[in-house]
C-alpha cells in the first residue's frame, strides 16, 4: 500500500510517499524559518499562506521523484492536529480533494502520533510496549505506548513545552528561532560547572515537568550578567541545556523504572539534541534498557512520519469522513483506536 503523507501543522510544509513494501520511496520539507525569523517565531497567517504556495507543487515533486503516478497512491494521510488551525487547514483541504478527485481514502493523523511513530521507520524498531519521551516545540509528554493508537500520558508539563523553553532562552541569549539548535550550537563553547541552573521538579515524585521557573531563572542570570559576552553567554547556555537534558533523563528514568519497560523511544524535534541522546544512550545503559531514536531528519516535523502514521491507520481500516475537521488541540490519550484494533 502506497500512503502519501502531508504535514502542514506549523511552519514546515512537509510531504512524504509510504511504501508498506519498499519503505519511504520520498521524502520532501520545506521550512518557513527564514520567512518567520524577522518576528522571532511563528506568524500563523503567514505560515499558512505559504503552506497554500507550496503544498501541491510538493505533492507533485514527491510523485515524481518516486517515479509514481497519481492512480498508483493507495491513500492520502494528512495531519488533522494539533497545530495551528489555519495552517492544519491547508494540509486538510488538499489532501482531501485530492482524495475526492483520485477515488482513494484519506485519514486524518495525530501530529504527535506522528512523532511517536518516526522511530518505526528505522531499520531496527522498537516493539510494544514502550515508554516514549515527546520533546516538541509545543509538547512535552511521557507515554506509555501500550500499543498501536492505545497511548497513556504518564506525564506532561504543566507550563512552557521543553522546546518551547530552549526557543524562549535562545531569544534571551539573542540568538534567532527556532532556539533549540542555536542553545547547542553555542553550548559547544561552554564552561562546565560556572553556573549550575535548578533541574524543576526532580525532587517531587511524579512525571510531570515544568519549565517556566528555569525560564525566570536563566532571564534573571542573563540580566545579572549585564551586558554578556560571548563566554557569558556560552557558558548560560551550557548550564541551561544541562539543566533541560538533566530533567528529562531524569523522569524518563523513572517513567521506566514504574512501567518496568525496557524501551525508551525519543521523538520530536528536542530529541535531535546531542547531548540529550548521549545523556539518555548512558541512562538506558545502566538501567539495562534500549533507547530507539529516530534518524536526525524525522525528529524535526517531516511528511514521513504522518505517511506512516497513516498507512497504520488506513490499513487498519480507518477513514475520515467528507467533513473537514481539525483539532487544534487534541490530546493524545483521546486517540481513537482505529476500527481493527478495536475488533
Ligand atoms: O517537533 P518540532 O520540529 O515541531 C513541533 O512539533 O513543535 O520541534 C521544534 C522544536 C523547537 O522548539 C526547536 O527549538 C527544538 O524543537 N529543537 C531542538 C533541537 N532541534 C530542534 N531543541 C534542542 N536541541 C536541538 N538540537
Ligand atoms: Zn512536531
Amino acid at each position: 500500500m502506497r500512503v502519501l503523507g502531508v504535514e502542514t501543522s506549523c511552519d514546515e510544509t512537509g510531504v512524504a510517499l509510504y511504501d508498506s513494501e519498499r519503505g519511504l520511496l520520498a521524502d520532501q520539507l520545506y521550512s518557513q524559518v527564514s520567512m518567520h525569523a524577522e518576528f522571532g517565531g511563528v506568524v500563523p497567517e503567514l505560515a499558512s499562506r505559504d503552506h497554500i504556495r507550496r503544498t501541491l507543487p510538493m505533492i507533485a515533486s514527491v510523485l515524481a521523484e518516486a517515479g509514481i503516478g497519481p492512480n498508483e497512491v493507495d491513500g492520502i494521510a494528512y495531519t488533522a492536529g494539533p497545530g495551528l488551525v489555519g495552517a492544519l487547514l491547508v494540509g486538510a483541504s488538499v489532501a482531501r480533494s485530492l482524495a475526492l478527485a483520485w477515488d482513494v481514502p484519506a485519514v486524518g493523523v495525530h501530529h504527535m502520533e506522528g512523532h511517536l511513530l518516526a522511530p518505526m521507520l528505522a531499520d531496527d524498531p522498537p516493539e510494544y510496549p514502550f515508554v516514549a519521551l515527546l520533546v516538541s516545540g509545543g509538547h512535552t509528554l511521557l507515554v506509555n505506548a501500550h500499543a498501536h493508537a492505545d497511548y497513556e500520558i504518564l506525564g506532561e508539563s504543566r507550563d512552557d513545552a521543553a522546546g518551547e523553553a530552549f526557543d524562549k532562552a535562545a531569544k534571551m541569549l539573542g540568538l534567532g528561532y527556532p532556539g533549540g539548535p542555536a542553545i547547542a550550537r553555542l553550548a559547544e563553547n561552554g564552561t562546565t560547572d560556572r553556573f549550575t541552573f535548578p533541574r524543576p521538579m526532580v525532587d517531587r515524585p511524579g512525571l510531570d515537568f515544568s519549565f517556566s521557573g528555569l525560564k525566570t531563572y536563566t532571564l534573571n542570570c542573563v540580566q545579572d550578567l549585564g551586558e554578556p559576552n560571548d563566554q557569558d553567554r556560552a557558558d548560560v547556555a551550557l548550564a541551561f541545556q544541562d539543566a533541560v537534558v538533566d530533567t528529562l533523563t531524569i523522569k524518563c528514568r523513572r517513567a521506566l523504572r514504574e512501567t518496568g519497560s525496557s524501551r525508551l523511544v525519543i521523538a520530536g524535534g528536542v530529541s535531535a539534541n546531542t547531548r540529550l541522546r548521549q545523556r539518555l544512550e548512558n541512562m538506558v545503559h545502566t538501567e539495562r534498557a534500549r533507547l530507539y531514536v529516530p534518524a536526525l531528519k524525522l525528529c524535526t516535523d517531516n511528511g514521513a512520519m504522518i505517511a506512516y502514521a497513516g498507512w497504520q491507520r488506513l490499513a487498519a481500516g480507518e477513514r475520515s469522513g467528507l467533513d473537514l475537521t481539525v483539532r487544534p488541540r487534541w490530546p493524545i490519550d483521546e486517540l481513537a483506536r482505529p476500527p481493527a484494533a478495536q475488533a
